[in-house]
């Protein structure tokens, strides 16, 4: 079977990222890495890429007047370096139904809850507000709602009475870091049939 290629979409510091393109690296998962691709010029992300020999994009949502322009141009330097999976790791914009539609069934969001409890931004924060004994995070497809798409892996972290965002936020990613290159790893080996609103992992 072909190598799939996989590139990325970050916001950040690009810890999920790193974690996969080292597993790609190091053969771990059978795959080829593609480009980074970023709407922040900021993101660390953008500069660990070069260190895997991969390139990386700053695609500035500012130069374009619509989201889906900005997204045209994402879906160029995607298709220029012949991407079959991207990864959204750490993303923070909300990728649009034109997107989704391009490249439906081969993108994939880590979301530090456990879906579909707390979607949306700050996860962590949502879970320690209401109380929740247990969160954890989410690996799944990303479709055209607000982390409403198939799930792949989660895993579940306890919440004490002593956690702090810090450290529930330490304890979710350690987690991410874990279940986002396993679902990575089973797209490139072609084991993620979507049926229906689920996953199954051949
Ligand atoms: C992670 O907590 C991820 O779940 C969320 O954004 C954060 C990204 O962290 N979507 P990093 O940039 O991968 O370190």
């Amino acid at each position: 079977m072909k190598k799939k290629v996989v590139s990325f979409l970050v916001s950040g510091r690009g810890s999920n990222f790193t974690v996969v393109a080292k597993k790609i690296i190091s053969g771990e998962i059978d795959a080829r890495l593609g480009v980074v691709i970023s709407d922040n010029g900021k993101a660390k992300a953008l500069e660990i890429a070069p260190d895997f020999g991969m390139g990386s994009f700053f695609v500035d949502p500012a130069l374009y007047s619509s989201r889906k322009d900005h997204e045209i141009a994402m879906e160029k330097l995607l298709n220029e370096h012949r991407t079959d999976l991207v990864v959204a790791a750490g993303y923070m914009r909300i990728l649009s139904p034109y997107f989704v539609g391009k490249f439906r069934g081969r993108i994939i969001n880590i979301h530090p809850a456990l879906l579909p409890s707390f979607p949306g931004a700050e996860a962590q924060n949502q879970a320690l507000k209401y109380g929740v004994k247990i969160t954890g995070c989410t690996a799944h497809f990303i479709d055209e709602g607000t982390d409403t798409g198939p799930i792949i892996l989660q895993a579940a972290v306890h919440i004490h009475e002593e956690d702090t965002l810090t450290s529930l936020s330490v304890k979710i990613l350690r987690e991410e870091h874990r279940i986002l290159p396993l679902a990575v790893k089973y797209f490139c080996e072609g084991r993620l049939k979507i049926v229906g609103k689920s996953v199954v992992i051949k």
